[in-house]
């Protein structure tokens, strides 16, 4: 995500914003800049890269002043450049903004028809022209955000300087964190806690639709419509290492939590439940490709080929075209069929997997289209497609991916609908259905969340065994390969995941009382097949631990630990389902002591072969 800071007072504050940016790294970021009142106006400085290219262009153009915002950007919207680089200034009106404008191309085609000229790919540039054409009738900078904001839709925290209005920083959140910090002689505002703590554990955070004014003697605050608002300062008594991570104890149970927010993201702008349609410009697939494909294959490694085996289902249920996943590490290691009639999807996290990458070349040969599912933003493999559908997950500081993972089924989710109604194979009112069961997904997410509790006493109950089964069926097959990739990959214990019809096939000589075996079982078709799965464990002594939607008829007495999911439509169980196991191997892990943000042996990109 990307990162704001802000300052207000009495010392100069490019220096300031420098060290607070730098507290914000964690974020992930590509780009950086700063604007400051000067006495010559608003001055802006930006840079490509990290905060060391920051700092060499500040040498070159030092930035007087002791009102200013900094920005580190983190590209969903234009490739990573100086250009694209925040803050966007507009006649001598400076913006940084973190978020999303969905509907920010409807709102520069009329900008630019009314004469604006626009110098980057980025949808925050629009806030800049809005602000500046809006000054010129309300006379204030606030009046003229409190205006823009209101054309805008989506989620944003921003912050604006003008220099109509020296000693004053205008801050506005719908969606995306803003906190203001409050010292003595000056007031600084941020996206999060750990940019500003070393100045001042004094903070009030900003709710939505909430717009305010800092300046050195503080803050003032009111809601979008007018209303003032009175809220006392927290004392955050974290240190800056807990507020990293937001006061949780590892990355990786912060990201696991961020899920519900992050598929909210990932959908934000992209569907219509009203027309049961997915925005085509999003896709990356148009029209006539979509019409054309016969088949589709989807290449992955890891969570990301766990990923593609969930879309399979989607695509061939939805899209009724057959869809074939592969690994990408074998699918580059032959000399794959590939039809220009194919679609190849691509998916990645980081958009960086050599081997992801090199498969995508080896399918390039086939003049096939090729689609890149990816969280970075310009990255190898969706600069090797010709199309992209970005998650936007932000970026996952943990090397065990979760929350990228529930967003690539979100992003495969939306390519299935979208095939199915643009084949004619997925009626209006089916993809109503689905979408809107998409869109309750972010609340449902939190209620298994608020399962953790428990879910941690399970883990340590099973802490100690050596091995572990997941079992699940079609669309929780996957899911359990998932389970079982997230346990060993951060505990360090032995476990597989296996289609649960595969257990008389030969797994099932490995039951035993020394066994936990994780059963992901929803509520859906396979549900009366899987419980004879678990019939057949129990009759061997196996121990097991059942995922089962609430209320499933005659699974509680067959598990000797039970974890409910809420009901969902059955095809979307897969983003519910995950969720346990993730937390199953966080608490296993953080329960032996493993070092579970970076286990050993791992990277986060295996970009070398
Ligand atoms: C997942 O927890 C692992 N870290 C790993 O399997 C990862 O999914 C795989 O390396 C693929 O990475 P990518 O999504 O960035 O291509």
């Amino acid at each position: 995500m990307c990162g704001i800071v802000c300052y207000a007072g009495k010392a100069q504050c490019s220096p300031l914003i420098f060290e607070a940016l730098r507290q914000l790294e964690y974020r992930g970021y590509d780009s950086a800049g700063m604007a400051v009142q000067g006495p010559d106006g608003v001055a802006v400085v930006r840079s490509q890269g990290k905060l060391e290219k920051l700092a060499q262009a500040l040498s070159g153009h030092p930035l007087p002043g002791t009102v200013g915002i900094g920005h580190t950007r983190w590209a969903t919207h234009g490739k990573p450049s100086e250009l694209n680089a925040h803050p966007h200034v507009v006649d001598g009106i400076a913006v940084v903004h973190n978020g999303i404008f969905e509907n920010h191309l409807e709102l520069r085609r009329d900008l630019m028809s009314s004469g604006a000229v626009f110098s980057s790919e980025t949808d925050t540039e629009i806030l800049a022209h809005l602000v500046s054409r809006a000054l010129s009738t309300t006379g204030s900078l606030k009046e003229a955000l409190r205006a823009a904001l209101h054309e805008v839709r989506g989620s944003y925290a921003v912050a604006v300087l003008g220099r109509s209005e020296p000693g004053r920083v205008f801050i506005a959140k719908n969606a995306s964190p803003l906190v203001v910090g409050l010292t003595e002689g000056a007031t600084f505002a941020a996206s999060d806690v750990p940019a500003i703590l070393k100045h001042t554990n004094r903070m009030v955070f900003l709710e939505e639709g909430e717009l305010g004014v800092i300046d050195e003697s503080g803050l003032s605050l009111e809601t979008l419509d007018g209303q003032t608002v009175r809220r006392e300062p927290k004392i955050i008594s974290w240190s800056p290492v807990q507020a990293e991570k937001e006061g949780f104890k590892h990355f990786m149970l912060k990201e696991i939590h961020q899920q519900p927010r992050v598929i909210e993201d990932t959908i934000r702008g992209r569907v219509s439940v009203e027309t049961g349609q997915v925005a085509a410009e999003h896709i990356g697939v148009d029209e006539t490709a979509a019409k054309r494909i016969r088949r589709v294959v989807l290449l992955g490694c890891g969570t990301s080929y766990h990923a593609a085996l969930v879309g399979k289902y989607w695509i061939e249920a939805l899209a009724q075209v057959p869809a074939e996943v592969e690994l990408a590490s074998e699918y580059r290691a032959r000399k794959p069929l590939v039809d220009p009639n194919d679609l190849i999807v691509a998916v990645s996290q980081s958009g960086e997997t050599v081997d992801t990458l090199e498969a995508v070349k080896v399918a390039r040969a086939g003049s096939a289209h090729i689609l890149a599912i990816a969280n970075v933003l310009d990255s190898a493999i969706p600069r090797a497609a010709d199309g992209a559908l970005y998650t936007h997950a932000g970026p996952e500081i943990g090397v065990a991916s979760t929350k990228c993972f529930t967003a690539q089924l979100a992003a495969l989710f939306l390519l299935a609908v979208f095939l199915g109604r643009r084949r004619g194979t997925l009626g209006a009112e089916k993809a109503m259905e689905l979408l809107g069961g998409l869109l309750e997904i972010p609340a449902l997410m939190r209620i298994v969340l608020g399962q953790e509790e428990g879910i941690a006493a399970i883990a340590k109950r099973y802490a100690s065994s050596k091995d572990f089964l997941f079992l699940g069926r079609t669309l929780s097959y996957p899911i359990a390969l998932e389970g079982a990739l997230k346990l060993k990959e951060i505990s360090y214990i032995h476990a597989e995941g296996y289609p649960a019809g595969e257990m008389k096939h030969g797994p099932i000589a490995l039951i035993d009382e020394n066994l936990p075996v994780v059963v992901v079982a929803p509520h859906d078709e396979s549900f009366d097949r899987i419980l004879g799965n678990i019939e057949e464990v129990r009759a061997r002594g196996g121990k097991v631990i059942c995922l089962s939607t609430v209320g499933a008829p005659g699974i509680d007495r067959l598990c000797d630990e039970k974890i409910d999911l809420p009901s969902s439509l059955s095809e979307l169980s897969p983003l519910l389902s995950v969720l346990p196991l993730q937390l199953l191997a966080y608490h296993v892990a953080d329960f032996k002591g493993t070092d579970i943000d970076q286990p050993r042996n791992l990277a986060k990109t295996v970009t070398v072969e």
